[in-house]
This record gives structure tokens, C-alpha cells and sequence, in this order.
């Protein structure tokens, strides 16, 4: 144990960086063990707990567990997410992929819907700009249908997308066009924000859904599916069964978005590479 109230002895930290890695598969090595103690103060103190090692305690004696490790997830992940992130994919989405998708039999958008999942959407910036992008692409075609599914194993972030209220900085990477069409500015002066516009907002759903779950409980005739900026924090062993569950759920031609910094190399998978980060399934 440790005497410093604010940190984590050895124990409790392999404890809990063990079940955060078996429950949402993001890797919590040692030199992480600084980070983790800054985000679990709050939770800590929201629970009365005096120390981490008591918060620790709390979870794998005390019986709090269950509840709390939803909390524990969401004080640890990554949410950063930004609208139009990595320009060049929806460039790729709505000059390649859509009008590829719209030839091949039978016709996305016309002779069925077209369907984008976002897997790890965070606050829903990516797939609301998935659809603001669709939406603009198939304006002028009569009887265009799509929807965008965008799912996170953080229900704190899903409420968030659900209400699709964001800080007016948030607005930056929308030009004039989207930002007219698709951004209701709030008109409370002490608030700054804007909310996404209900034509787009009609377009998304939202759901609860872990990638580490053996089973994803959704169709698998998805058009595109956007899984960018979470494989990074999972070990190689992870990334593969999680890449390979997401294109079992692609009907073939469909494609599959990575982040930038994310990739496929040495996995045998029936994917093939068409632009950076992203494939499309064989
Ligand atoms: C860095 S954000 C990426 C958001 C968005 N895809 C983007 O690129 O802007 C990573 C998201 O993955 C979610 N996440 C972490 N582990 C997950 C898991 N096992 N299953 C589903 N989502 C997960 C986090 O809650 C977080 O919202």
C-alpha cells in the first residue's frame, strides 16, 4: 500500500489496469500508472473515497464494482474527436465509395438504403459529419435514403451525441455552407454552443455497444464503417479480433475507415487497400 493519498500502489493499479483492459481492451501499461491517478481522483472524490488504494478497494471488495465500472471506463478513455476529422476521408466517402456503391447491385441509397456505422463515434462528431457529407452529396437525388449508426462503450459521451449540443469552438472545421445549413447557434449569450440541425439529427441513432463484446448484435450489410482513433490504445492481438468482427458486419464492396495513424499490415484479412487508412472489403 501506499501512504499518498492521490497515488496508486503497484497492486491496486495492475488490479485495475487488468480489468480495464479485459473489459474494453485498452492496454494500461506502467507508464500509464500517472495518468490513470489523475482521472480516478475525480471519480474518488465523487464516491467520498479518501485515497485511490481506497477507491481500489471499493471496487474489488466492497462490492462496487458493477456500478462503478462504467465510471472507470469513461475516466480513462480518450474522447478527443473533432467534426470532419481527417478531411480526406469524407472526400474519399462522397467521391468514391458513395458513387461506386450507388452502381453495384443492388443500388446503395436508391434500391436500398446506404448505411455508415461509427464505432467509437465519442460524441457523435464523426457520424453527424457523416451525414451532413451524404446529406450534401445526395440533395439532388430523388429517393436517396441513408442512416449513420453511431455506437461507444461510454454512455456518458452517447448522451452527449444524443443531445448534439457541442461548444461553439467545435464549429471551426464546418465552412459556410454546412455551418448555414446544418448549425443552430444558440442565442443565449452565456452559453456559446450550437446544435446540430434535426434534418442531419433524423439521420443518426445511437447505441451502447463494447468492441471487445465476442458478438456485435447488428446487421452485417453495412455500406461503410468508420472505426478511427481507438484501435491504437489495444494490443496487436485485439486490433485483429476487433478489425476482423467490424468486417464481418461489411457486405462485400463495403469499406472500412481506420484513423491515420491505424492499419491492417500482417493481418490476414479479406480487406484491400484503396486509400490511407482506409479498405475495402474483397
Ligand atoms: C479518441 S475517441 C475517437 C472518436 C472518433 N472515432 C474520432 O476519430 O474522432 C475513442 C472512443 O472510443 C471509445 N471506446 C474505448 N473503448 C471502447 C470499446 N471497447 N468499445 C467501444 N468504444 C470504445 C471511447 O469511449 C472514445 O469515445
Amino acid at each position: 500500500m501506499t501512504s499518498d493519498p492521490d497515488s496508486l500502489s503497484t497492486r491496486s493499479f495492475s488490479r485495475l489496469a487488468a480489468l480495464i483492459e479485459d473489459y474494453s481492451g485498452i492496454a494500461m501499461p506502467a507508464n500509464k500508472k500517472t495518468l490513470m491517478e489523475g482521472r480516478l481522483r475525480r471519480r474518488a472524490r465523487a464516491l467520498g473515497l479518501p485515497s485511490l488504494d481506497d477507491y481500489c478497494r471499493a471496487l474489488f471488495e466492497g462490492g462496487r464494482l458493477e456500478g462503478e465500472v462504467v465510471h472507470l471506463i469513461d475516466a480513462v478513455t480518450t474522447n478527443k474527436t473533432d467534426f470532419f476529422r481527417e478531411q480526406g476521408h469524407f472526400r474519399f466517402l462522397t467521391e468514391t465509395a458513395l458513387p461506386g456503391l450507388m452502381t453495384a447491385a443492388p443500388r446503395a441509397g436508391l434500391d436500398r438504403p446506404f448505411k455508415v456505422w461509427s464505432a467509437a463515434c465519442s460524441i457523435g462528431a464523426e457520424p453527424y459529419s457523416v451525414a451532413m457529407v451524404v446529406n450534401e452529396f445526395s440533395s439532388g437525388i430523388r429517393g436517396f435514403r441513408f442512416s449513420v449508426l453511431g455506437t461507444d462503450i461510454s454512455s456518458e459521451v452517447l448522451a452527449i451525441a444524443l443531445e448534439a449540443i457541442y461548444p461553439w469552438d467545435m464549429i471551426t472545421p464546418f465552412g459556410d455552407a454546412m455551418r448555414r445549413r446544418y448549425a443552430l447557434r444558440s442565442r443565449d449569450p452565456n452559453r456559446p454552443c450550437f446544435r446540430i440541425a434535426p434534418v442531419i439529427r433524423s439521420k443518426v441513432q445511437f447505441a451502447r455497444l463494447n468492441l471487445m463484446d465476442d458478438h456485435y448484435p447488428l446487421e452485417d450489410d453495412w455500406d461503410v464503417i468508420f472505426c478511427r482513433n481507438i484501435l491504437i490504445y489495444f494490443e496487436r492481438p485485439v486490433q485483429f479480433r476487433v478489425v476482423e468482427r467490424l468486417v464481418s458486419h461489411l457486405r462485400p464492396g463495403g469499406y472500412l475507415f481506420l484513423g491515420h495513424s491505424e492499419g491492417v499490415a500482417g493481418f490476414s484479412l479479406p480487406l484491400r487497400p484503396v486509400a490511407h487508412s482506409i479498405f475495402q472489403k474483397l
